[in-house]
């Protein structure tokens, strides 16, 4: 049973609540493992980040799907589901999945989780949106999304990253992104966090489209 925190989350004109671990540190079973590092219990500066950048700038057409990678707590895909796009939450992590769609739930969302590992992923179902908020992260799984951005993706839809300025995300996106697949827009999104010890963030948000018609 993981002991829960309430977040608040202010988006212009709507006010969210989501529930977070407690005690992230309480969740480590084994410092040497890193798929059981509990990065997942808790939402990171790259989701408030893409939060906003959708709340702000998205509008969903009826029936649109979004697919969240990662999604840990969920945020961002959230936020899609509130704005009437169809959700899916993915993660590998089963007690982040089951977090994620309770927020969705008491967020007044019906939304489908996926189970889903990275390296073996077997979902064949094609998305109008993929959204990775801080997923980029290390070079050995990186390949493995930038596989699952290419065939999860239908005909001219976006994927949609954020993070905080890593390295290893802007070094996987030069060598993944192909000119004649997708076109970019990229911005950077001020973040400010009040219960953090840094509570600043410049979050890039990189949108691809899809040229395929
Ligand atoms: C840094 S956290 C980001 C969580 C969330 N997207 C956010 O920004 O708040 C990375 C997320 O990726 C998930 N993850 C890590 N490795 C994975 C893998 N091999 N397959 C699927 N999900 C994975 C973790 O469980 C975690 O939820």
């Amino acid at each position: 049973m993981i002991e829960k925190k309430e977040l608040t989350v202010l988006l212009p004109g709507r006010e969210l609540k989501l529930h977070v671990a407690a005690d992230i540190e309480a969740l480590i079973t084994d410092v040497n493992d890193e798929d059981k590092v509990p990065c997942w219990a808790d939402v990171w500066p790259a989701a408030y980040g893409l939060a906003y950048f959708i709340w702000e700038n998205i509008d969903f057409r009826p029936g649109e799907s979004v697919l969240e990678l990662g999604a840990g707590m969920g945020l961002p895909g959230i936020v899609c589901g509130l704005k009437r796009a169809d959700l899916t939450l993915s993660d590998f992590n089963p007690l982040a999945l089951e977090m994620a769609g309770e927020n969705a739930r008491q967020n007044g969302l019906n939304v489908t989780l996926l189970e889903e590992d990275w390296r073996t992923f077997a979902c064949r179902e094609k998305y109008d949106y993929i959204l990775a908020s801080d997923i980029l992260y290390h070079p050995q799984l990186n390949p493995f999304l930038g596989e699952i951005f290419i065939n999860n993706l239908k005909p001219a839809g976006k994927i949609i990253i954020s993070h905080p300025e890593r390295k290893a995300t802007y070094d996987f996106l030069e060598a993944w992104y192909d000119h004649s697949l997708f076109s970019q827009e990229k911005l950077i999104r001020e973040v400010e966090l009040t219960d953090a010890l840094l509570p600043r963030y410049n979050i890039v948000i990189h949108v691809f489209k899809s040229l395929r018609a």
